[in-house]
């Protein structure tokens, strides 16, 4: 290895200029790419001073992290968005601006649905790839919907589906919908993980496009949680539900 090499190789993690023959290795898998592990993840939230302990990782994902945190002894729940997407060979490294991207805009769709009233936890601050807010659950994180038994299943149904709705009059379509992304807490559902959110209050200059887009969102998140409420042998209405959200936001009638 030359000297280059060697300089090249300790700039790593987050340069964002990263040297052509790094940049081959990394395409190539040559190279070791360490995400910032639990201690190196918890050392960051507490430098950005969202928390002022970390109690335990949550939740291990394939994009994010989420880690029980509090602040002065109140708990909060931290996503801290890897730097790197794992799992698929090959893929490229992405760099910290990009999650930060990401975790910028998952906070701003939930500040949007939280203002608009929506159940979703309150988004509380977000600095580069983390994102704090309020911790659903007591001891233990509450469950999500995926991993429950309901006793009320088909008041539950209507519970989720005023959720959807409520988001949709935020001015919110989720874009991720299903039983992994509603948590359960008693008779209350919460609508996490919006990185994937769009918002659908301004509609801009070609407002049949997000329309369009809104619809097919809303169905395919509509038809994630069918798959689940099938179990309870309940069925949710996608076609009509779709149309009346749609139309309620179609305000100028383009779609008519
Ligand atoms: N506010 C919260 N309170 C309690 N637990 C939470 C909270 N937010 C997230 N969790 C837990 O962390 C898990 C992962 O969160 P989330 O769905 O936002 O990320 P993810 O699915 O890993 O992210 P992505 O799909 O974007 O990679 C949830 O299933 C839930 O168990
Ligand atoms: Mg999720």
């Amino acid at each position: 290895m030359t000297e280059t090499e060697k300089t090249n190789d300790s700039k790593m993690p987050n340069d964002p200029t990263l040297d052509a023959s790094v940049q081959w290795r990394i395409d190539h898998g040559t190279i070791d790419l360490r995400e910032p592990g639990y201690r190196g993840t918890a050392e960051a939230i507490l430098d950005a001073g969202l928390a002022t302990e970390i109690r335990r990782l949550i939740s291990a994902g394939k994009e994010a992290d989420v880690y029980l945190c509090t602040y002065n002894g109140a708990p909060l729940a931290v996503k801290a968005y890897r730097l790197y997407r794992t799992s698929h060979r090959g893929g490229r490294p992405i760099k910290v601006d990009t999650m930060s991207w990401l975790a910028a805009h998952e906070f701003e769709m939930m500040r949007q649905a939280w203002k608009g009233g929506a159940p979703v936890p309150t988004p509380a601050r977000r600095v580069e790839n983390l994102l704090s807010m309020r911790y659903i659950g007591n001891e233990a994180p509450a469950p999500r919907l995926h991993d429950v038994r309901l006793e009320a299943p088909e008041s539950f149904l209507g519970t989720v589906l005023a959720g959807v709705d409520a988001l949709a009059r935020a001015g919110i379509v989720h874009g991720d919908l299903s039983a992994f992304n509603v948590l359960v807490d008693d008779e209350r559902a919460w609508f996490i993980d919006f990185s994937e959110a769009v918002r659908v209050d301004r509609l801009g200059g070609s407002p049949w496009v997000p329309l369009t887009e809104a619809s097919k969102l809303l169905t395919r998140g509509l038809q994630a949680l069918q798959l689940y409420f099938r179990k309870y042998n309940l069925t949710i209405e996608t076609e009509p539900l779709v149309e009346q959200i749609v139309q309620r936001l179609d305000r100028f009638g383009v779609l008519e």
